[in-house]
């Protein structure tokens, strides 16, 4: 590529909404620059380094702020020859070097472990950020607030109030054009053993001693050490055909093998062996080319015992993570007017509506900040990662052999139909079929006697 060719190509889907933010892309662009190179050869290296070490004497950087940061969104096979390289020829020592790491890490445990030894002997973790979009999403972000900053939300937190913890990752697209890497990693190592797994985390984890970042990851790590291998039979697995005129995941042409069994539907509820949690199932749903594109955690309470109400639904707590950040609580309020009946409604804390100058960064705009401040917190550390890989690799080897169930759903579909037995089975009660939002009638509700 030219330089032309490669400014073309890193600001050709910026959006400018007005003058001053072209001004702002011509400077962005007169701070870039391209260099091209091989993966291994060491010479390229010499030749970045070089590019650098020149940039940072024209602009006088004094010698113990030279830091640097690599990241390194590359296909797995080159990741270690690049990393040996980087830190054999532009690796710095008169400042910090940070390598940000991008997914796949490694397809189970034993091949992340493998990866972390290579890094880990280049590299020291204070000098990793393992990257997770998911943690720089601000609904993500926002979870220790909720949790931690209120007495009400703190206070029902466990096996006690909650009943069941459903986390739910929807997209309405199927693997178009990227079938050739989904067949080999699937929907559990695509989006649940990282990104759900890392909000699971946050929900469930004790509270950190500190908001400082080994602190958070410290109780991250210890919640997921209390999470058994997931087990054969809490496991729902789909893949989706063909239907209203799109094509079924068999059909993706960048799909090598035509007959495979990779699910790109999958529901899996896991427990967490704790006081806090025990019997508590926590559900992963994840699913591509589904009727929706949703991502959200809906905690479930328990009935109200002894309940004057009989049969009001139960209450929910629901973060939506996207579209649209959102906090709101299910709750059973009078029906107004005469009546003495109970009405499901909620307390909503939409963002778009609530607050007036809302500008929520994209979650690696977010990330990419917190590698130049030098901020780990919203990084995966190494024990956190094997200890997520401990949770699926038993079941991923068994999904990889071809042993466990496939069913199918259509394509626009809500999932398998097999979706509402298997969450029925862990407790959630969908009783709220009248609920409608934003708006809410009066009148026809049913009615709690
Ligand atoms: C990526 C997965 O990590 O996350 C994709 O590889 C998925 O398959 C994406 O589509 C979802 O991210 P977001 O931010 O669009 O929810």
């Amino acid at each position: 590529m030219s330089h032309e060719d490669y400014l073309k190509r890193v600001t050709q889907y910026i959006k400018l909404p007005n003058d001053e933010a072209k001004d702002q892309l011509e400077k962005f662009k007169s701070i870039t620059s391209y260099q091209s190179g091989l993966y291994d050869d060491d010479a390229s290296w010499q030749q970045l380094n070089q590019y650098i070490t020149q940039s940072e004497s024209e602009r006088n950087i004094p010698p113990g702020n030279r830091h640097r940061v690599f990241y390194m969104a590359l296909p797995p096979s080159v990741f270690v020859p690049v990393a040996k390289c980087l830190k054999k020829n532009a690796y710095i020592s008169e400042g910090q070097t940070r390598v940000v790491v991008e997914k796949p890490f490694g397809m189970d445990t034993e091949s992340s472990n493998q990866l972390g030894r290579e890094l880990g002997a280049l590299f020291r973790e204070e000098e990793i950020y393992r990257i997770d979009h998911y943690l720089g999403k601000e609904m993500v972000k926002n979870v220790m607030m909720v949790r931690f900053a209120n007495v009400f939300f703190n206070q029902i937190w466990d096996r006690k109030y909650i009943d069941n913890v459903q986390i739910t990752f929807k997209e309405p697209f199927g693997t178009e054009g990227r079938g050739g890497y989904f067949d080999e990693f699937g929907i559990v190592r695509d989006v649940m053993q990282n990104h759900l797994l890392q909000v699971l985390s946050l929900i469930a984890m004790e509270r950190p001693i500190s908001t400082e970042s080994e602190a958070i990851r410290n109780e991250k790590v210890k919640v997921l050490k209390c999470i058994a291998p997931i087990a054969v039979e809490d496991t729902l697995l789909g893949q989706y055909v063909g239907a209203n005129g799109k094509p079924g995941y068999l059909e993706d042409e960048t799909l090598k093998n035509k007959e495979s069994k990779t699910p790109t539907y999958a529901a899996l509820a896991c427990w967490i062996q704790n006081e806090r949690w025990e019997g508590v199932p926590f559900i992963m749903k994840a699913g591509k080319a589904l009727d929706d594109a949703k991502v959200e955690v809906r905690i479930q309470f328990r009935n109200v015992a002894g309940n004057l109400y009989k049969g009001s639904p139960r209450n929910e707590l629901v973060l939506r993570v996207q579209p649209g950040e959102a906090v709101y609580v299910k709750f059973n309020n009078k029906q107004p007017g005469l009546s003495y009946q109970t009405l499901q409604t909620d307390l909503d804390l939409s963002y778009q509506s609530r607050y007036s100058d809302l500008a929520i960064p994209d979650a690696y705009e977010s990330l990419i900040l917190d590698v130049l401040r030098n901020d780990h917190s919203n990084f995966v550390r190494d024990d956190e990662l094997e200890a997520a890989w401990k949770i699926f690799t038993p079941l991923l080897h068994r999904i990889d052999r071809g042993e466990l169930p496939l069913t199918t759903y259509p394509y626009g579909s809500r999932g398998p139909q097999e979706l509402d037995a298997f969450v029925r089975k862990y407790g959630y009660d969908r009783s709220d079929v009248h609920y409608t939002w934003p708006r809410q009638s009066v009148s026809q509700n049913k009615t709690h006697l």
